[in-house]
């Protein structure tokens, strides 16, 4: 049994693989948060934090008996004016202006089968307990599900209002915990469009330090991912705990170091001018967060995200299976094409392997160029030179299947859907609506809209033989206004917006449960675990030079696992980079996701179009492993080394694959010696590339020079077959 509640301590322990959590109910009646970390025993204590005693503490019972610190004591939910004077994690106003809500304990229950989470995206399966709390005549619920496989927990937080009058929920996250007083970092994964995934860390003192976005969506500023580790810890050694929101609009993640110098983190989805109104009988469920431990350091903490991202959120049917190869003509033509070029980029790779004709923006409505026809999801025959199905039947005779792209959530103003419905883009009333790639976005809180989006897209997919959608989303949500929604719930338009998301998501992606779906925002700005629970891959980034994708994947691999970054092979020297790289070294790096062509087939040389069979051959061979392994970072293209590395070890340990890229050639640089990890200590290992056998032990400890030839961006990949 992996949930235990122990009647005589009062306290529940969580058990996922090698990880304790445990809370208890205090004296007075309130859930402490006792401890997140390595595997326990079922022994532990509450009341440790009032050991050291604090001056001038509040005490919010006066029997001595029942004495409570609320200054010191670490909440599992935190809410404000009973004495916590920390970020809180549920901040709800009563009708008479009370904003103190003390939670009490009421009652648990433990679920063998994980309940939905009501229009949410969310873990789908594992054992869940249940706490009931109480506020006055809020229930506030919190969930808590364990896995058996992965180290991680899954939290969210429902509040229902048991009273007669409204209740405004002023912010909702979906999870407190407590870290001891240590020297505590953050790591987390930011940058812009272009430059995703970037790692930065800090140290975490006195203050409050907030990663959040306000921009409606996940966003490339900041994912909604924060890593904690002590100082010390690195890739591969130290403690490190993951927090990550299964959440695509506005977030925030806060870790605060309190004068006892515990750091408390919480967060989910964002509070910034946030208010919910929750009319009797109602409830309000926050998105789900996941947090991940690892005494093996960065590196393993993100195999607990990977491990329980692919057995339990990315959709069932796509984690096993093989992925489409495809060619996409975006970066080849932009909108500029004719059907003869987009047949000639078919045929130019047609038998090689490549498996997929995706046709990316520009086939529809009036769209020449970014200024118009979003919304107008009907094929422009005349720009296409023909019908849609003509250019299907021509990839089909091509022997290869066919994808589309869409950009479902948004509006151009020049459209004869604006003209038709121009309420039915967001704005602000007396302001100009704010546009952004001149793209105005849709409102989805409106079912409306969300019905017809659906049924114009769903005609084509149905009456077209598409097999894949690109589905895009160019632009940030800006404004907070909803011409559907009352005064007193604009302040719920940024959620709303996200939930007719989900429920668009639903109405299209699992109309089409034979369809593969990737997700893209300008590249990754919408790389997160929401749209993971509906697409098992997303287009990681617009940046596609290698060597700047290395640090984009190396970046996303802390919370994502490969099998859901899409990665393309594109032209060199690189359109924007004008960095010259080899099309192995960039195939190396593409291999290391669901890999793909995209760049002008027909100016390819006769040798790079012949490489291409033996570059599918040998993606298809590791692409298991790939997408399945576990991952190890051993060197960072972000740090010191000049180097970046990440290797994949099969879960049966028979094979491995090392990917090397050496960032800049330097002259008489000093040693480079890569250490493997993973792999079994007695098992022979042949590396074919290096003519070497040895152990793993002997892989492991005594290491490899990747003896790079010179020159930038070189690149190298190195196999482990057990012998
Ligand atoms: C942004 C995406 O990231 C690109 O791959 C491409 O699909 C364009 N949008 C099309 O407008």
């Amino acid at each position: 049994m992996s949930i235990y509640f122990d009647e005589k301590s009062k306290i529940f322990y969580l058990e996922s693989k090698n990880l304790t959590y445990a809370m208890g109910i205090n004296r007075i009646g309130q859930l402490e948060h006792i401890y997140f970390g390595k595997r326990t025993g079922r022994d532990l204590c509450t009341g440790i934090y009032t050991q050291g005693g604090r001056s001038h503490a509040i005490y919010i019972i006066g029997d001595d008996e029942k004495r409570y610190d609320p200054t010191v004591i670490p909440q599992e939910i935190s809410t404000p004016y009973g004495g916590d004077y920390y970020e809180p994690s549920l901040m709800l106003e009563f009708a008479n202006g009370n904003r103190r809500s003390d939670l009490v304990f009421d009652s648990y229950e433990i679920l063998k089968e994980k309940p939905a989470l009501e229009g949410l995206p969310a873990l789908r399966h594992g054992e869940t307990l249940i706490v009931t709390l109480k506020a006055k005549t809020a229930k506030v619920v919190l969930y808590y599900t364990v896995s058996e496989t992965a180290s991680i927990i899954a939290r969210s937080m429902k509040v229902i209002n048991e009273g007669n009058d409204d209740i405004r929920v002023n912010r909702a996250y979906s999870f407190a915990f407590s870290l001891p007083n240590r020297d505590w970092k953050a790591t987390f994964i930011a940058g812009g469009a272009g430059a995703e995934a970037h790692v930065k860390s800090t140290i975490l003192d006195r203050g409050v330090f907030t990663l959040d976005s306000k921009r409606g969506n996940s966003s490339a500023s900041v994912n909604p991912f924060m890593a904690v580790g002590r100082e010390a810890t690195t890739e591969n050694e130290g403690e490190a705990y993951g927090i990550n929101i299964i959440y695509s609009g506005s977030h925030a993640i806060t870790a605060e170091r309190t004068p006892m110098g515990l750091v408390r983190l919480t967060g989910g989805l964002s509070g910034f001018d946030f208010s919910w109104k929750l009319e009797p009988g109602e409830a309000f469920q926050t998105p789900e967060a996941v947090l991940a431990y690892s005494d093996e350091g960065y590196s393993g903490m993100s195999r607990q995200f990977h491990d329980i991202y692919r057995s339990a959120l990315i959709p069932e049917r796509f984690v096993k299976k093989s992925r489409p190869i495809v060619i996409n003509n975006w970066e080849a033509t932009r909108f500029k094409f004719t059907m003869e070029k987009l047949r000639s980029i078919v045929s130019t790779v047609a038998g090689t392997g490549i498996d997929t004709f995706v046709l990316d923006d520009g086939w529809f409505g009036k769209r020449e160029d970014e200024t118009s026809g979003l919304g107008d999801w009907f094929v422009n025959e005349q720009k296409m030179e023909g019908t849609l199905k003509d250019l299907i039947d021509f990839t089909h005779s091509k022997g290869m299947r066919f994808g589309l792209w869409f950009e479902p959530e948004m509006i151009s103003r020049d459209s004869d859907l604006f003209r038709a419905h121009p309420d039915w883009a967001m704005q602000t009333p007396d302001e100009d609506a704010l546009e952004a790639r001149r793209q105005l976005m849709l409102d989805l809180t409106r079912v409306e809209v969300r019905e017809y989006i659906a049924d114009v897209i769903n005609k084509i997919i149905r009456e077209n033989e598409i097999d894949y959608v690109k589905w895009d989303c160019n632009r940030d949500l800006a404004e907070g206004y909803s011409l559907a929604l009352p005064a007193d719930r604009q302040k719920e338009t940024f959620h709303r917006q996200i939930l007719g998301l989900y429920d668009l998501f639903d109405r299209i992606v699992n109309a089409n449960p034979d369809i593969i779906f990737e997700g893209c925002s300008s590249g990754g700005s919408r790389f997160d675990a929401g749209v993971l629970y509906y697409f098992p891959q997303i287009w990681t980034s617009d940046q596609t030079d290698a060597p700047a994708r290395a640090k984009i994947q190396y970046g996303t691999s802390f919370c994502y696992p490969f099998s859901a970054m899409s990665c393309h092979i594109t032209e060199s020297p690189n359109r924007r980079a004008k960095h010259v790289t080899k099309l192995y070294a960039r195939a190396a790096l593409a291999h290391m996701g669901a890999t793909g062509y995209e760049l002008d087939t027909t100016k390819m040389t006769e040798e790079e179009i012949a490489e291409i069979p033996s570059q599918i051959a040998a993606y298809k061979a590791d692409e298991d492993l790939v997408f399945n392994g576990d991952i190890y970072r051993l060197a960072s293209p972000f740090g010191d080394s000049n180097y970046f590395a990440i290797q994949v070890v099969s879960p049966d340990k028979k094979k491995a694959k090392l990917t090397v890229m050496k960032m800049n050639e330097a002259f008489n640089e000093p040693e480079m010696r890569i250490f493997p990890k993973g792999l079994d200590e007695d098992t022979l290992y042949e590396v074919a590339e290096l003519e070497m056998t040895m152990s793993g032990k002997s892989w492991m400890n005594f290491g490899l020079y990747p003896a790079m030839p010179s020159g930038d961006f070189e690149t190298k990949v190195y196999r482990f077959i057990a012998k």
